[in-house]
């Protein structure tokens, strides 16, 4: 099986190609680096140090023997993309290749013009050049479970949902309330896919997933295979920023009083709930929707195993409630459902999320130097109002 992972250099599109490699699949990683230019912009960079491209491939060879093109590459150019696709032939496409920070979307007009240009104008492209190369190409587009935002109500795993209005009833697509430039940009691509898809017959497998912690999966045993591992207040999910906090003994920055509620999943489960789903498309000319995520958890419980972990390590931990830079219920209902990752096997979390939270804390522990002088980029500056 051949797969084109576009963003094959971020903390995912890294972490999948290695579980591709490992598989034995051919992998041709697509990237433009924007990411690592923009985490510099913001003075901060990946907590755990990474490679640059040549030495990435290098290591595939050395380590896996691995069938690997890498292409510096942006998605929004569409002769680009085009080209590569041609060339390649893949069976599946993986669309990673997106502007990803919520908080960097709602920095300024050109942030969100840039957000909303990118992630929608790559989308778009990968359309159209699978339509007009293979239409049997599998597309599995990386979106996220807050294009739904917090309603309140259980949110379905589908495209659609049937809606009565006054004595009428009619499909309509799933509602989505996003909170930030950055998720209604997924909001947006979702509505493009579902057109395409109803327009031409292209298949898609659109993913809404939670955020995702994690510095290790079973590939990544050696250093070089480190995958980007952000942690400031523009780049840095949850988790993962919270473990940086614990390492250099600050309080962990609860935003506002912490009851805000998501689906989570280790590094580890969403390379093999993808890989998975590469394997298992829906049917040609499908439109499949995964609510992708292990478990939910407030922030307040992400903090207390936070302090579980470090207490593991000698490390005392304390929680600051600051103020919300987001504009965003602190209290509320949350109930994706989730029946395609149980149905390939994947109902419940590989790993346990302390023991998962202990080993990042251990990885990070190496670099606690690298780490100091990074000190002033995790308190929250962007604000929502
Ligand atoms: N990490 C999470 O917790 C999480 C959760 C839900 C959804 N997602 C989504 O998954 C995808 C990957 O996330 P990530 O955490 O690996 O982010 P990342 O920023 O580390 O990876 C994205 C990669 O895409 C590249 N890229 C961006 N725009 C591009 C373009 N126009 N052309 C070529 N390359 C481009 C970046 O340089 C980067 O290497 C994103 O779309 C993100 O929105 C991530």
């Amino acid at each position: 099986m051949r797969v084109i992972v576009l963003g094959g250099d971020g903390y995912l599109g890294w972490a999948l190609t290695l579980r591709l490699i490992a598989r034995g699949y051919e992998v041709v990683a697509v990237d433009n680096l924007y990411t690592r230019r923009a985490v510099e912009e913001c003075g901060s960079t990946s907590a755990l140090p990474i490679l640059n491209t040549v030495e990435r491939a290098k290591a595939i060879k050395e380590i896996f023997d691995g069938n690997y093109k890498f292409y510096m590459a942006d998605v929004t150019d569409y002769h680009e993309l085009y080209k590569i696709i041609e060339e390649s032939k893949p069976d599946a496409i993986v669309h990673f290749a997106e502007q990803r920070s919520a908080p960097y979307s709602m920095r300024s007009a050109r942030h969100a013009a840039y957000t909303m240009y990118n992630n929608i104008v790559s989308t778009i492209n990968l359309i159209y050049a699978v339509k007009e190369i293979d239409k049997n190409i599998h597309i599995v587009k990386m979106g996220t479970l807050g294009e739904y935002g917090t309603p309140n109500f259980d949110i379905p795993e589908s495209a659609f949902v049937d809606a009565h209005i006054n004595d009428k009833k009619d499909s309509i697509i799933v509602p989505k309330f996003a909170n930030s430039w950055y998720h209604w940009s997924k909001v947006h691509d979702t509505n493009n896919l579902i057109f395409a898809n109803k327009l031409w017959g292209i298949t898609v497998t659109d993913i809404m997933q939670g955020p995702v912690y994690g510095s290790r999966t079973k590939d990544i045993r050696d250093e070089r295979l480190f995958t980007r591992l952000d942690f400031d207040e523009t780049w840095g999910t949850v988790l993962n920023r919270f473990c940086v906090e614990a390492v250099l003994g600050l309080p962990l920055t609860v935003y506002g009083r912490g009851g805000q509620t998501r689906g989570f999943l280790s590094l580890e489960d969403s390379v093999e709930a993808l890989a998975r789903l590469i394997e298992h498309p829906p049917e040609t000319g499908g439109y499949r929707v995964v609510n992708q995520f292990t478990q939910a958890y407030s922030i307040n419980e992400l903090a207390k195993i936070v302090s579980n972990a470090a207490a593991k390590l000698g490390i005392e931990v304390k929680a600051d409630h600051i103020e919300n830079p987001r504009v965003e219920k602190e209290e509320h209902y949350y109930n994706p459902e989730r029946k395609v990752l149980p149905s390939l096997g994947l109902s419940k979390p590989s790993v346990d999320i302390e023991d998962a939270v202990y080993e990042i804390i251990r990885d990070l522990s190496n670099y606690k130097e690298r780490l100091e002088a990074y000190k002033e980029v995790i308190m929250p500056k962007v604000r929502w109002r």
